[in-house]
């Protein structure tokens, strides 16, 4: 039988090891004007796209945005990902950012007009402000009473609920009905939580730890609150972030209550389910309802669509008329595309990114350069920081050289297994020479190398 594994010596499952291709990327290192900063969270040059892009996200959050389009257009490698992904970081969470690749929504499981479709709706939030009857307060008693099953059997069920909650004004004794005591096994209450019990539904939320409690020694991270100011029984102003998609997908199944907050208990589910047009028409109507009641507030997102030239005429047709729809997010596009047949429409004439020409002219197009040499040393450096690489001054200048000739993707993809080599080649602290640099350039060829190598060798089976 195999050892036990120490349980000291497992670890959770971080991600702090783990590098992806943009995470120096913080936002789009713009000053309180709105100009480009030369280097700044981990953006380099490319001012005039970034000044763009900022634009939109004031655009966005002013609410001024939605049912436009941006396409982001340049050579490959020239920061277009990159830019998208600032853009959501600058939003912020409270501003749905739904990013998508366009090939996704090829799928043998649902219709691609329907894939877009979901995605625009996962780009669509609400804020949902609703006055709720509560009980709130720190948790200082929890006992479930027992009793003989009625059912006979040898077995003894919950009858009731003794809880105590406490509040800075007073406590209150509740006695609940069991299934309420479900819901509090599930939200993992224990003694010193402040939770709050809706009077009407039954649904039960842990806010936090009583600070009372923030001295003891706890090893998950938790967030402390103070208790509750008022009564323990009031009235509460209770403010969701959903979106569209989360209320189709929870209305598509209905179960228990008709509010928003068992429509969000059921999320936890993901399962493909069929929601049909009707459903949204259904759902707008109850969103419009709430708008109009001022219960609610739209927040238009973002949609990113990446690679957007995979898009076929018919996908981007219904993207034309989904733009037309009051709501609507913004949709943001992106292609390294030039002049391109558009896919499903090769009897037609190519067209700029692929892209058919009555979308072309709705969008805003922000064009991204090619970068000088300095900028891509930099854009290398800020790389090796981030992957925690050290670099000898030869071996970086040789990098920069490769980026500038041949591309910058080429430059950042030799790094990793550069710093691998350094190790097995026994540098002094791991720090990658010149020598590995071009080892490596060596072992994995490059686009046009490799298609020369291929000319020399006359092909594979063609
Ligand atoms: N201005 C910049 N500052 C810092 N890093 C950058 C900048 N531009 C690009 N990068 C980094 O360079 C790499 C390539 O950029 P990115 O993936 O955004 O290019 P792209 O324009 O989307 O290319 P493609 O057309 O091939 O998809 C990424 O790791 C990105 O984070
Ligand atoms: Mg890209």
């Amino acid at each position: 039988m195999a050892a036990p594994v120490p349980i000291s010596e497992v670890k959770g499952n971080t991600r702090e090891n783990r590098t992806a291709a943009h995470s120096h990327i913080k936002g789009l290192g713009l000053d309180g004007q709105g100009r480009a900063l030369t280097s700044h969270q981990g953006f380099v040059g490319q001012a005039a796209a970034r000044e763009a892009c900022g634009l939109v996200v004031e655009l966005v959050q002013r609410k001024k945005m939605s049912g436009r389009a941006v396409l982001l257009a340049g050579g490959p490698g020239t920061g277009k990902t990159a830019l998208a992904l600032a853009v959501s970081q600058q939003l912020g969470t409270k501003v749905p950012f739904c990013p998508i690749v366009g090939s996704e929504i090829y799928s043998a499981e649902v219709k691609k007009t329907e894939a877009l479709m979901e995605n625009f709706r996962r780009a669509i939030g609400l804020r949902v402000k609703e006055t709720k009857e509560v009980y709130e307060g720190e948790v200082t008693e929890l006992t479930p009473e027992e009793a003989e099953n009625p059912l006979g059997g040898y077995g003894r069920t919950i009858s009731h609920l003794l809880i105590n909650l406490k509040s800075a004004k007073g406590t209150k004794k509740l006695r609940l009905d069991p299934s309420i005591y479900e819901a509090i096994q599930k939200e993992r209450v224990r003694l010193g939580d402040v939770i709050y019990i809706e009077a009407n539904t039954g649904a039960v939320k842990r806010v936090g730890r009583s600070d009372a409690y923030a001295t003891e020694f706890d090893l998950e991270a938790e967030e402390y609150v103070p208790i509750p100011k008022g009564d323990v029984h009031k009235k509460k102003e209770i403010v969701q972030d959903v979106t569209l998609h989360d209320l189709d997908v929870a209305n598509a199944r209905p179960q228990g209550g008709q509010d928003i907050m068992s429509m969000m208990g059921q999320l936890m589910k993901p399962k493909k389910t069929e929601i049909t047009e009707k459903l949204r028409l259904e759902i707008n109507k109850v969103v419009n309802k709430y708008i109009d009641q001022g219960v609610a507030d739209l927040v238009p997102g973002v949609l990113f669509i990446d690679e957007v030239h995979m898009l076929d005429l018919e996908s981007f047709t219904f993207l034309n008329r989904a733009l037309e729809s009051p709501l609507s997010p913004l949709v943001i596009l992106a292609s390294n595309r030039g002049l391109t047949h558009i896919r499903g429409g090769s009897n037609l004439p190519a067209s700029a990114h692929g892209i058919p020409s009555d979308l072309l002219a709705r969008l805003l197009i922000i064009p991204t350069h090619p970068y000088n040499p300095a900028e891509i040393g930099k854009i290398i450096q800020l790389r090796c920081q981030t992957e925690g690489l050290s670099v000898a001054t030869p071996a970086m200048e040789r990098v920069s050289q490769l980026g500038e000739k041949v591309s910058l993707r080429y430059a950042l993809q030799l790094l990793s297994p550069a710093s691998i080599l350094a190790r097995v080649n026994g540098r002094p602290s791991g720090q990658i020479d010149l020598d590995d640099v071009k080892e490596c350039e060596g072992l994995f060829l490059d686009a046009r190398r490799s298609a020369q190598h291929l000319g020399e060798t006359n092909g594979y089976i063609s």
